[in-house]
């Protein structure tokens, strides 16, 4: 068979993903990871898994407070940002329980179950038409592509610094919370 001509592209095409992009694609690796841990049987999958949620879900939410979230402050509608970082905090608090315990713990289950209801809740405010966080960010002039390539960039270092355990949530509106960040968005 001949060998077909090299291509000219460069070697390493990078996929540019704009914030957006890389953020709902975020939203869909959680959504089946839930979807997983919800089919697990044994103790030592659910583990895995719910290791693995939470340390998807903690970068998340630290990408999103770090550089989308302030990105749009001023731009979209305050209160759909203040709610955000709420509904994170909330999420922070049952991932805290899940990085605390284990599956074979009364209501392990649960929290799981609990913590997906809240984030489907939280997805659908960011990603909803018309209102949505998201759709608000598309109708301002934000560069959102270099948004994303910072975003990026960001995630890359995290999954490398937390590729062992999940990284602790820090809460950033909770007065309750051991952890607050003493910094207010
Ligand atoms: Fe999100
Ligand atoms: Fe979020």
């Amino acid at each position: 068979m001949p060998q077909s001509a090299p291509k000219k592209t460069p070697a390493k095409p990078a996929p540019q993903q704009d914030a957006i992009a890389l953020l709902k694609a975020d939203h869909r690796a959680v959504e089946e990871l839930f979807q997983k841990y919800e089919s697990a049987r044994s103790s030592a999958q659910k583990q895995s898994l719910a290791k693995k949620i939470c340390t998807e879900l903690v970068i998340h939410t630290m990408i999103e407070e770090e550089i989308f979230y302030p990105a749009l402050r001023g731009e979209i509608e305050a209160d759909t940002l203040d709610e955000a970082y709420v509904e994170h905090d909330g999420a922070k608090v049952m991932i805290a329980e899940l990085i605390a315990g284990g599956p074979d713990d009364d209501f392990y289950d649960a929290k799981v179950k609990v913590l997906s209801e809240e984030i489907k809740h939280h997805v659908h405010e960011e990603e909803m038409r018309e209102e949505g966080m998201f759709a608000q960010a598309r109708r301002t002039d934000l560069d959102l592509d270099a948004l994303g390539e910072q975003m990026v960039a960001r995630k890359q270092e995290l999954l490398a610094e937390f590729k062992d355990r999940p990284p602790t949530p820090v809460a950033t509106t909770l007065r309750t919370s051991p952890n607050h960040a003493e910094t207010h968005p």
